[in-house]
């Protein structure tokens, strides 16, 4: 999105910002805490490595959805100081209600306004965006709504977007796949895989903080039902790497597509 006039932050710059707001973000964590939420996983590195990545234009209105507690917004904040950011989530209460305190903290809020809804019903006209994102979105409406949730909050992104504009979305491989649609141009594809080394200690901990929030996103049966499948099949798999590799990674390789809206 830098471009034509539009400055882009250097790179430095980010990093000391990210750096800032990691250590405000972790400052009452326990040390295993510490040590999960302080890598450059889920956010800082891997989205720095994506907004690195985003096509150049002259977008001044841009929709992240499914923005969760909002580090990604805070990463476009800081990358593109000309955006006006629009973040949507299904709901900004337990541990998405810090959003708002972390754009403060990030220094991006005054250019930032949190809409609270359904991605699979954005409350937008048509074509209001020159761009939209969504990093690592897709997965939890995966799990809450099933592919088709995926479609239709990918036809609503489309939707609210002009034509020309891009949609770029950053998830799992098989998910990113639901992007070819019709009426969609592949601009540019991207892969990376995040090398993470945990240890035993970390990775049960780990375990039962990712099966925790795959069990919040659910939305049909007993979460105490989808906590403890989650859990099952992580362990059996850090039990696994454990075994082969000697030590445990969570991260699948994740995938930026950029896909621009025809007119
Ligand atoms: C892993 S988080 C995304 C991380 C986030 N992009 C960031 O930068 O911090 C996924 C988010 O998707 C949200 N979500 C799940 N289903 C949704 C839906 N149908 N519409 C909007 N948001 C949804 C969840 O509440 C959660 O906050």
């Amino acid at each position: 999105m830098p471009d034509q006039g539009c400055r882009s932050t250097s790179e430095a710059e980010i990093l000391r910002r990210e750096e800032a707001l990691r250590r405000w973000f972790i400052r009452d964590c326990d040390p295993i805490r510490r040590e999960i939420d302080g890598l450059d996983i889920g956010w800082g590195g891997v989205q720095r490595w994506a907004t690195a990545r985003l096509p150049g234009s002259d977008s001044r209105w841009h929709l992240d959805f499914a923005c969760g507690y909002g580090t990604f917004l805070a990463q476009l904040g800081w990358r593109f100081p000309h955006l006006q950011l629009v973040g949507l989530n299904i709901d900004f209460a337990g541990p998405h209600a810090l959003a708002p305190a972390l754009l403060r903290q990030a220094g991006v809020s005054e250019r930032c306004l949190l809409v609270r809804a359904d991605a699979r019903e954005m409350p937008f006209p048509d074509a209001v965006f020159d761009s939209a994102s969504c990093f690592l979105g897709l997965q939890d409406i995966q799990i809450g709504f099933g592919e088709e949730g995926v479609k239709q909050a990918l036809r609503e992104a489309l939707r609210v977007v002009k034509g020309g504009g891009n949609i770029t979305v950053i998830d799992e491989l098989e998910l990113v796949n639901c992007l070819f649609l019709e009426r969609l141009k592949v601009v540019r594809e991207d892969e990376y895989a995040p090398d993470v080394r945990w240890d035993r200690r970390t990775a049960e901990a780990v375990a039962k903080l990712y099966a925790r929030g795959w069990a919040k996103q659910t939305r049909s049966g007993s979460r105490e039902g989808a906590y403890q499948g989650a859990l099952a099949r992580m362990r059996a798999d850090l039990e696994r790497q454990l075994t082969e590799q000697g030590y445990f990674n969570p991260c699948q390789p994740i995938r930026m597509v950029v896909v621009e809206r025809r007119g």
